[in-house]
């Protein structure tokens, strides 16, 4: 069997041409999503990420407001600056791109962002709500990686979903999407012994642990479905955690990388920015 190609960059341009209207109509009836984009710091891969995140925004309609931040940016300016975009009401969304330099502590800056207005999704708020199954911002990763399985029809209920990596950013998130969706999900990790023990009982096998071509063909029982959420950068060029063109012949489905996740990935967070500017009305957040 040869894998169909789950055509991430397909589904997100479906995706973007449906938020675009719906865009178009709020902004018909005076509101503009806007989306407060920081990067500290100079990272390639983060500033090629911040970049097609605001391309995005603006081919959808949706205003961005970049705050680029040198590297020695101290805690308490960037605090002050999430500040301020917490009181803005042309701000929808914020989103400060990760990781941040070393001086700087993740977990207070994203604490200092206003759950309302969390599109990444990474707020405790959110993250609790989300396990608790209330409405709540969603990390648009996993998020991109339902709505991905959902435009396929590939059914989740019941199935074994394995998920190697445990961050907050991917993960668990998806746990917790996989479960909401009647799943039986098995978590791995880099202390798992035996990885592909587990991986190889998968009917759907999510690889997100940033080790290129982890997942060898061994590993992945015939007919699953497999999608790589890594991206790693190699002199060859950019290669997922799976060993692509190995496991794509044993596979039913297959995301490619780039290509795959990615793409959805900042559908979602457009959607996000789309779903926070008309709670402001009223609304609340949507889960996929
Ligand atoms: N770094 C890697 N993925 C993400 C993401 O989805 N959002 C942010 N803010 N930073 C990231």
């Amino acid at each position: 069997m040869r894998a169909e190609i789950l055509d991430g960059r397909k589904v997100a341009a479906q995706v973007k041409a449906a938020l675009k209207e719906e865009v178009t109509q709020l902004k018909g009836r005076g509101l503009t999503p806007g989306l407060a984009v920081i990067l500290v710091g100079d990272d390639p891969a983060s500033q090629v990420y911040v970049g097609n995140k605001e391309k995005a925004c603006r081919a959808v309609g949706i205003a961005s407001f970049p705050h680029r931040l040198p590297a020695a940016t101290g805690e308490e300016h960037l605090l002050q600056l999430i500040g301020r975009l917490n009181a803005d009401p042309a701000v929808h969304g914020i989103l400060v791109q990760l990781p941040l330099p070393r001086q700087l502590d993740a977990n207070r800056v994203i604490q200092a962002i206003d759950p309302a207005k969390d599109v990444d999704g990474f707020h405790p708020v959110n993250a609790g709500r989300l396990a608790a199954g209330l409405p709540a911002f969603v990390p648009c990763t996993p998020q991109g990686v339902m709505h991905l399985l959902a435009a396929y029809n590939i059914p989740v209920a019941g199935r074994h979903a394995v998920v190697v990596g445990r961050s907050n950013i991917v993960g668990k998130p998806l746990v917790q999407l996989l479960l909401a969706a009647d799943a039986t999900v098995t978590v791995c990790h880099s202390k798992t012994r035996d990885l592909a023990a587990f991986t190889r009982t998968a009917d759907i096998l999510v690889a997100a642990v940033g080790r290129p071509r982890l997942i060898t063909r061994d590993m992945v029982k015939p007919g699953a479905v497999v999608v790589d959420v890594g991206i790693n950068r190699l002199p060859e060029g950019l290669v997922g955690d799976v060993d692509f063109e190995a496991v794509r012949e044993v596979a039913r489905y297959i995301t490619p990388v780039p290509g795959g996740v990615g793409p959805l990935t900042i559908a979602m967070l457009l959607k996000n920015t789309l779903a926070a500017a008309l709670a402001g009305r009223g609304g609340g957040p949507r889960g996929e």
